[in-house]
């Protein structure tokens, strides 16, 4: 018998359902209501981006809920072709920190959209938004699942390239998962401009925050330009911003490509001095003095706060806490440190993934 333990439950905002009759009324959106690809039919709208608009959908094929991505441009024949060519390869790529890619297809009128997993909870951005910075352990531990997702997607030849707060799902029971995988690479070479992540008036559109210096430069992108992204990342959780911000998004640039960031002692509270130099490295200007991997930096910030991965010894007892809140007694069996052998009360054997666990919490 294998069971998933899961950590505490995050606030979430209440997500209302429209009842059938709501959905048919005629709104605003003449998407609404709409089948895309003969069998994504779009019930309500989840949210929207600089350059999409997401739906909740029914897959009335499969007989489930999906979220449909609709780009609002429609691009020409080669940007299409490269939007094809990514959502195969994000479709082709699979991790349990990661939304699903489903499928993808052409709207009449031919607008692009893209089916997905429907991932319940809230974007890093809101949660952050609203509950302010998190403690270091909380921060660590969203961001090690988010490493480990880049981590499995570089490994494949994928770079996200977009690694930021409102691409993170929190989802209600504390796990965290990363959208957008192999989207910013087809959107990154769009020839059209609501495509790029500058407008023409150098109005933010969101990614200048979190861009590395080799993507304001337009350098080639790797394993590392993710690293730093993920470095600002962290600091946005443990400081409540990101490192450089204001103003436009040229000064931006400029100050990815020039500035140290703050140190974190200097603008956020109770950050250990080893994690805020594994951030801090993170976000080094060349990319040769990063953490090589995602892997080398989620290790490096776990031992800034202590955290063993490896299971607990043979026989110890220890306390989790469930995602219901409810606490569980559990005796360690030993097993590897991706799957921990445990024993629950009831005598019964399970395997406990750690990495959906606030390993500082164990006690
Ligand atoms: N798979 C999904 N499941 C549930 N909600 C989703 C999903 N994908 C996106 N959303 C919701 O849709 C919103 C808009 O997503 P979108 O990726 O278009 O924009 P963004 O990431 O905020 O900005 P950008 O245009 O820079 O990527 C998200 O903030 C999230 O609330
Ligand atoms: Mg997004």
């Amino acid at each position: 018998m294998s069971t998933t333990i899961l950590p505490p439950v995050w606030p979430q905002a209440r997500q209302e359902r429209p009842t059938r009759r709501q959905r048919r009324l005629p709104g605003a959106d003449p998407l609404l209501g709409a089948r895309l690809g003969g069998r994504y039919r779009l019930t309500r709208p989840l949210g929207r981006g600089g350059m999409a608009r997401v739906y909740e959908a029914e897959d009335e094929v499969l007989d489930r809920l999906v979220a449909v991505k609709v780009l609002d441009a429609t691009p020409d024949a080669q940007a299409r072709e490269r939007f094809r060519r990514e959502a195969r390869v994000a479709a082709a790529f699979s991790h349990r920190s990661a939304v699903a890619t489903f499928d993808h297809g052409e709207a009449p009128g031919g607008l692009l959209w893209l089916a997905m997993e429907l991932c319940p909870g809230r974007p890093l951005s809101e949660v952050l938004r609203d509950a302010g910075p998190l403690p270091p352990a909380r921060a660590v531990f969203v961001a090690a699942q988010v490493l480990d997702a880049l981590h499995a997607a570089h490994e494949r030849g994928i770079v996200h390239r977009d690694v930021k707060a409102a691409n993170i799902m929190v989802e209600p029971h504390g796990r965290a998962r990363v959208l957008d995988f192999g989207l910013a690479k087809a959107f990154d070479q769009c020839a059209l401009p609501e495509c790029g992540t500058l407008t023409t008036a150098g109005e933010i559109l969101g990614s200048p925050l979190v861009m590395s210096p080799e993507q304001c430069l337009g350098e080639p992108c790797d394993a590392r330009t993710d690293v730093y992204a993920a470095g600002v990342l962290l600091y946005q959780m443990l400081a409540g911003a990101t490192p450089f911000r204001g103003g436009e998004a040229h000064r931006l640039l400029l100050l990815h490509l020039t500035e140290p960031p703050p140190p974190l002692r200097d603008v956020a509270f109770g950050v250990p001095a080893a994690l805020d130099a594994a951030v801090l490295r993170a976000l080094e200007k060349d990319p040769a003095d990063r953490w090589p991997t995602a892997l080398a930096l989620r290790d490096a910030l776990e031992a800034a706060l202590g955290v063993e991965r490896a299971p607990p010894p043979a026989g110890r007892r220890f306390t989790i806490t469930m995602a219901c809140g409810v606490e569980r007694r559990l005796e360690s069996l030993g097993g590897a440190a991706d799957a921990w052998q445990v024993r629950l009360e009831d005598g019964s054997v399970a395997a406990l993934d750690p990495a959906l666990l606030d390993l500082t919490s164990l006690r």
